[in-house]
């Protein structure tokens, strides 16, 4: 199945500060559902929690997707979820062996079986009282890279690394806005339950002992479960119950 909404309506940009920026302005003007923001640098490249992402030229997919979903604001952090998925999908696609790190991350064995960050997923969201204006799902995914940037070289990998393959950033792309729309459809035609089921199939989280960092906390315990609105359950040594929504899980 080929993706038909996904991408429709597209900029391609040589460079620009940030993806996500490009494509909230544009969903403010009117973009649909679907528009795609591309480019093959970024000088303010963002990722979750303040940190810069690495956006070199020629090297990686750098992409946003406007999406307007038909739910409620307080439903949408699963969305996330299924967007991990719709990687995972694609990364496989490419022979890696990819798996999901919780909230947004997508990871990868290098051949020598050390597992890293291939993938990662900024979303933003802009409400109008109960209202969705829109979503944008930040993709920067690393392809082409033998060394990454010094900043991530120990912590990042690329499908080049881990799956010798060449691969062509418009192949790579098509392929993950066919999965993500797939992904999508999935998530608003059955509802988040089914998402969050899936993830948690394709991931050993649930049962774990980690810790959770976000800004202003941290958290060490057991994963009891991810519920059903993707809020991930942790209890604590003094068997205190968090609901935690984001942050950087650590073994
Ligand atoms: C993270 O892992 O912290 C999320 C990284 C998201 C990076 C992508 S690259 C395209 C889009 N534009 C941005 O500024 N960020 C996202």
């Amino acid at each position: 199945m080929t993706s038909t909404a996904f991408g429709h309506t597209r900029r391609g940009l040589s460079e620009t500060s940030s993806t996500n920026d490009v494509a909230a302005a544009w969903a403010r003007e009117g973009a649909p559902h679907g528009a795609l923001v591309v480019a093959d640098t970024q000088t303010k490249g963002r990722g979750r929690q303040g940190r810069a992402w690495q956006s070199p030229a020629g090297e990686g997919l750098y992409m946003s997707l406007v999406l307007r979903p038909p739910i409620p604001p307080m439903a949408a952090p699963p969305l996330t979820l299924a967007v991990g998925l719709a990687l995972l999908d694609a990364a496989r696609t490419f022979g890696a062996s990819a798996h999901l790190k919780w909230p947004n991350d997508l990871l990868a064995d290098e051949p020598g079986g050390e597992r890293r960050k291939l993938a990662g997923v900024l979303t933003e969201m802009a409400t109008s009282g109960m209202r969705i204006e829109h979503v944008i799902v930040g993709i920067g995914i690393n392809i082409a890279a033998e060394r990454l940037p010094e900043a991530v070289a120990s912590s990042a990998t690329s499908l080049w690394r881990v799956t010798g393959r060449s691969l062509a950033r418009a192949e790579v792309l098509a392929t993950l806005l066919t999965a993500l729309e797939q992904r999508y459809d999935q998530f608003v035609r059955e509802g988040s339950a089914a998402t969050v089921r899936e993830w948690k199939r394709e991931s050993d989280l649930v049962g774990r002992r980690v810790t959770l960092r976000g800004n202003d906390m941290s958290h060490t315990g057991i994963v009891e479960d991810l519920d059903d609105e993707g809020a991930l359950r942790l209890r604590d040594d003094a068997g205190v119950i968090h609901r935690l929504w984001a942050g950087d899980l650590q073994p």
